[in-house]
C-alpha cells in the first residue's frame, strides 16, 4: 500500500510515497482502517525534518500523518463501537507514532485505537471529517480553561472581546467557531495576512468582527486598543508578545497553544521520555512569559490537546455532529507528490496556506 514518508530528515521537498505492507490489528482494541483522508499538521512536518530529533528519535522512514478519516475493515476482540464497514474519524496519541510498526495515517491503511474514533457523521465528506476532529478538540480544551480562569476572575467567555491570531489558519479558524457557535462569544477580533483580508468573511460569515492585517502593524495596539482584549487564544508562535499589549491588564486570560510549554505539560505530553535538560529549558522559557507580564495581572495558561480525556473527545464530537464547526480546508491527492510536498512546505514553514492541510487517499 502507498504511505506518504520521510525517508531522512527533511523537509517536506524530501518527503515520498513509498510502498509499505498493509498493517494488521494486534491488540484487542484496535481497527484496521482503510484511510480515505489524512489530515496534515505542523508537528507532523517539525518530526520529519528532525526539530524534535533531540527530544526523541522517530524510526527512519518516519512515517507521516496522526489524524485521518476512513473506513473500518477490520477490528480487535474488545472493540465494541465499531464493525466492518463504519465510516470513522479520529487519530492517533501523538509522535512517535503510538504503534509500533504501524504506517503513518497518510497511508492508504492505518491501526487506530477505539477510544480515539468515532463516526463520521454521514453530512460529512471524508476530507471535512479528517479536518475537524483534532483542532475543535484543542479549542474546545482551551476555552474551557480560558472560562475557568475568567470565571475566577468574574467574568465569562460570552461577555469576552477575544482575540485569535490567524483567522484563517488551521487551529485559528475552528477556534473561531467554537467560539462564537459554542460559547456564544460576542466580539472577535482577528489577524491575517493582506491578501486573506476579504477571505475572513467567505469563511467565517458573521463571525469575526475586526480583520487585522497584521503584516500591515508590527505594534498591533495602534488599531486594536490597548488593554480592550478580555481572552486571546494564541494560535502562533510569534505573537504571544505582540497579544500582551492588547489584553486587559486587570482580568485579562491568554491560553496559548503555540508556546514552550510548563515542564508539567510536556511531562503530559510526553512521559518519562521527556529529557531533563528539556524540561529545564520549559522552565526557563516560563521565567521569561512571566518577565512579559510583569506589572500585569494577565493569566497565561497553556494548552496541549489532550486526546486521552474521553468526555472532551465526546463533546467535540457533539460539536461537529451538530455541524458548529465547518472544515476549512485545501485538499492535495496522495498521488499528487509534487502538490503535497508543496502544501506540506506552508505547514512546516506555517505561512500562506489556508485552513487545514488535507491529502486525499482515495
Ligand atoms: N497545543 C496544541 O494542542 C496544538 C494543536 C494544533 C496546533 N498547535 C500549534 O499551533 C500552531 C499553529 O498551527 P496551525 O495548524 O494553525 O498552523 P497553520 O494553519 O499552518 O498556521 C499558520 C497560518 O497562520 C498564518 N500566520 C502565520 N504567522 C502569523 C501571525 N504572526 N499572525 C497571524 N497569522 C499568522 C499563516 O498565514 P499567512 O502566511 O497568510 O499569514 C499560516 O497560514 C503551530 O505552531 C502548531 O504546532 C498546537
Amino acid at each position: 500500500m502507498r504511505a506518504l514518508v520521510a525517508p531522512k530528515y527533511t523537509k517536506p521537498s524530501g518527503y515520498e510515497v513509498i510502498d509499505l505492507p498493509v498493517p494488521s490489528v494486534q491488540k484487542p482494541n484496535e481497527m484496521l482502517i482503510k484511510v480515505h483522508a489524512a489530515g496534515i499538521m505542523t508537528g507532523d512536518t517539525l518530526v520529519a525534518g528532525g526539530t524534535m530529533k533531540l527530544l526523541f528519535k522517530a524510526p527512519f522512514p518516519i512515517r507521516i500523518g496522526i489524524e485521518c478519516s476512513g473506513v473500518v475493515i477490520n477490528v480487535g476482540s474488545a472493540v465494541k463501537n465499531f464493525k466492518p464497514g463504519d465510516a470513522v474519524y479520529g487519530a492517533a496519541f501523538g509522535h512517535p507514532m503510538e504503534f509500533e510498526n504501524a504506517p503513518g495515517y497518510c497511508s492508504e491503511y492505518c491501526i487506530g485505537r477505539e477510544s480515539l474514533f468515532v463516526h463520521k457523521p454521514a453530512h460529512l465528506s471524508f476530507e471535512e471529517a479528517a479536518s475537524l476532529g483534532g483542532f475543535t478538540l484543542t479549542a474546545y480544551q482551551s476555552f474551557e480553561l480560558g472560562a475557568k480562569h475568567l470565571a475566577d476572575r468574574g467574568k465569562t467567555l460570552e461577555g469576552s472581546t477575544v482575540f485569535v491570531p490567524g483567522a484563517l489558519s488551521a487551529t485559528g479558524a475552528l477556534g473561531i467557531q467554537v467560539l462564537k457557535n459554542v460559547y456564544g462569544v460576542g466580539k472577535i477580533v482577528a489577524t491575517v495576512s493582506t491578501s486573506k483580508v476579504p477571505l475572513v468573511e467567505k469563511y467565517l460569515p458573521g463571525m469575526v468582527d475586526q480583520v487585522v492585517d497584521y503584516t500591515e502593524f508590527e505594534d498591533l495596539s495602534r488599531i486594536i486598543p490597548a488593554g480592550s482584549i478580555d481572552f486571546a487564544y494564541n494560535t502562533q508562535w510569534s505573537s504571544l508578545e505582540s497579544i500582551i499589549p492588547l489584553m486587559n491588564k486587570e482580568n485579562g486570560v491568554i491560553v496559548s497553544i503555540a508556546s514552550l510549554f510548563p515542564p508539567k505539560i510536556l511531562r503530559q505530553a510526553m512521559g518519562p521520555m521527556l529529557p531533563f535538560w528539556a524540561a529545564w529549558v520549559a522552565a526557563l522559557a516560563q521565567l521569561y512569559y512571566r518577565w512579559l507580564l510583569r506589572g500585569t495581572n494577565i493569566k497565561l495558561d497553556f494548552l496541549s490537546g489532550n486526546l486521552g480525556k474521553k468526555d472532551d473527545v465526546e463533546k467535540t464530537a457533539e460539536i461537529i455532529a451538530l455541524g458548529k464547526v465547518k472544515s476549512v480546508m485545501r485538499v492535495v491527492k496522495l498521488e499528487d507528490i509534487e502538490a503535497v510536498r508543496k502544501a506540506c512546505d506552508e505547514v512546516y514553514k506555517g505561512k500562506g496556506g489556508l485552513g487545514r492541510l488535507i491529502v486525499k487517499i482515495v
